[in-house]
């Protein structure tokens, strides 16, 4: 099926759109480009797990501008909601929400990004997706409504794949605190003889670790 007609997928290009948002109109990808950037959805602007998210959300926005990393919310409200909502947030809970969230009023991007309930409602599934400096979905990540998301993972996610592009490698479980490997990164599947045969004198010199041929490791 054509891109165009169907919910983007991981390594998709991010689909062009204009949006509305808190902080008036932005295309994307184009906004981003050079950076990584998250979009994520919420059910509703006024809602107590939302509202965490949020106030967690922004309590890390430095770290991820330092990853550059841009973030922007998204749901199915209207601008005045998202500016009333935000300045209740700052008001009795001292965080001022900085980065922009997307007024998707008549539900048009969720539908294009596939963010709607099954149930029909207007209510947007938690999602998130990470998209990277060349507008290449990386991650999609869906949550349901009575569950927040872990900031952490989110963080260790960007680490992560910034790590994976920059050396080549790939990132086990828990990273950097994997049980088996600890901080070291992943050798990719080798895909031939001949790179089987070059990990075993990357092995013999000790430039890498391995628990078998296929399964190897190095320090980063
Ligand atoms: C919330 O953000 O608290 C929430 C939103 C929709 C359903 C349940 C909880």
């Amino acid at each position: 099926m054509e891109q165009e007609n169907r919910i983007p997928l991981i390594g998709d290009e991010f689909p062009d759109l204009k949006i509305n948002t808190s902080h008036g109109e932005i295309n994307l990808p184009e906004e981003y480009k050079g950076k990584w950037f998250i979009l994520f959805s919420h059910p509703g602007d006024f809602t107590p797990v939302c509202t965490t998210e949020f106030y967690s959300f922004q309590k890390r926005y430095d770290e991820f501008k330092e990853l550059n990393t841009e973030l922007i919310g998204l749901s199915i409200d209207q601008v005045h909601s998202h500016l009333k909502w935000t300045e209740w947030i700052n008001k009795n809970l001292g965080e001022e929400i900085e980065f922009p969230i997307i007024a998707d009023g008549n539900g048009k991007v969720a539908e294009r990004l596939g963010l709607l309930h099954s149930d029909g409602g207007t209510a947007t599934v938690r999602a998130v997706f990470i998209v990277d400096p060349e507008s290449k979905i990386r991650a999609i990540l869906y949550y349901p409504a009575e569950l927040g998301r872990n900031m952490d993972e989110i963080v260790r996610m960007i680490k992560g794949f910034q790590k994976s592009d920059e050396e080549g490698v790939a990132i086990p479980a828990n990273w950097p605190e994997n049980e088996i490997v600890g901080d070291d990164v992943i050798m990719p599947p080798a895909s031939s003889e001949e790179e089987i045969e070059k990990r075993r004198k990357q092995e013999e010199k000790g430039e890498i670790e391995c628990y078998d041929w296929w399964l190897c490791h190095r320090k980063s």
